[in-house]
């Protein structure tokens, strides 16, 4: 069963908004615990201009299903990583002023940094994802960190689902049968959505979990929390 973990990013703007604790980000997390959420994403940036620190700590002390960092590895963030010690970190390589991730590690380029956090990280009892575009020689060097799991970044999947969706997976099956094969874990996320959610899953072997933030705090203000995770929960257990 592949996992959904909401990211709730989105809630944090909202509330910096207006500079006031409303929505409230822990219950909102909770919430969507209890809406059937198999886990909670967050991401903080340097300017914590969505998820800041304090909520990463805060987080940490109500959730009850699995807890993920992503982020870029700065001091400050492999620090708060190390202090909170979720169940999974997912390093991404997004500048710190970027609006959103946009692609994936040269992990060729950057092994021998990866492979130093793979192992604090690992040393700390945290698994640890890698977030990567679906080139096949930089899957094998991302395994040669020494990580546990991969996260397919989708956005091209996505971006093109709707002209040629046998085309725009297609990478994706590669790109997930090369990690399995090299003894990876399975994650993907990035404009994942109702839409092409469904047809993801049902292609993608051994996909453990998707992360998903924008399109579903999207759906919500239409379908409501609560019905868009049980649909979203539906698009995944019927694929
Ligand atoms: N995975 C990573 C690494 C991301 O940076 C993001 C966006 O913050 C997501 C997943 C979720 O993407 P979306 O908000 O488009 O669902």
């Amino acid at each position: 069963m592949t996992k959904l973990s909401v990211n709730i990013n989105k809630i944090a703007t909202l509330r910096n908004a207006r500079g006031g604790n409303v929505p409230n980000v822990e219950q909102v997390a909770l919430d969507c615990e209890r809406f059937g959420a198999d886990g909670i994403t967050v991401h903080p940036r340097p300017d914590e201009r969505h998820i800041r620190y304090q909520d990463v700590r805060d987080l940490k002390a109500v959730l009850t299903t699995e807890f993920n960092i992503e982020g870029y590895p700065t001091d400050d963030f492999n620090a708060l990583v190390l202090e909170v010690k979720p169940h999974q970190v997912t390093l991404v390589p997004d500048a710190p002023d970027q609006l959103t991730s946009n692609s994936g590690w040269d992990c060729v380029k950057h092994g021998e940094f990866l492979r130093k956090l793979v192992t604090l990280f690992q040393e700390h009892g945290i698994r640890v994802s890698i977030f990567v575009d679906t080139d096949l020689e930089n899957i094998n060097a991302a395994a040669a960190t020494g990580c546990d799991r991969i996260e397919l970044y989708t956005e091209p999947y996505a971006a093109n689902y709707s002209k040629n969706r046998e085309a725009a997976i297609a990478p994706f099956i590669k790109a997930a049968h090369e990690a399995h094969s090299l003894g990876l874990g399975i994650n993907a996320g990035h404009d994942l959505s109702l839409e092409n959610l469904s047809y993801f899953a049902q292609n993608i072997p051994h996909l453990d979990e998707v992360s998903i933030g924008h399109a579903l705090i999207a759906d919500a203000l239409y379908l409501g929390l609560e019905q868009t995770i049980k649909q979203y929960q539906s698009e995944l257990i019927h694929s």
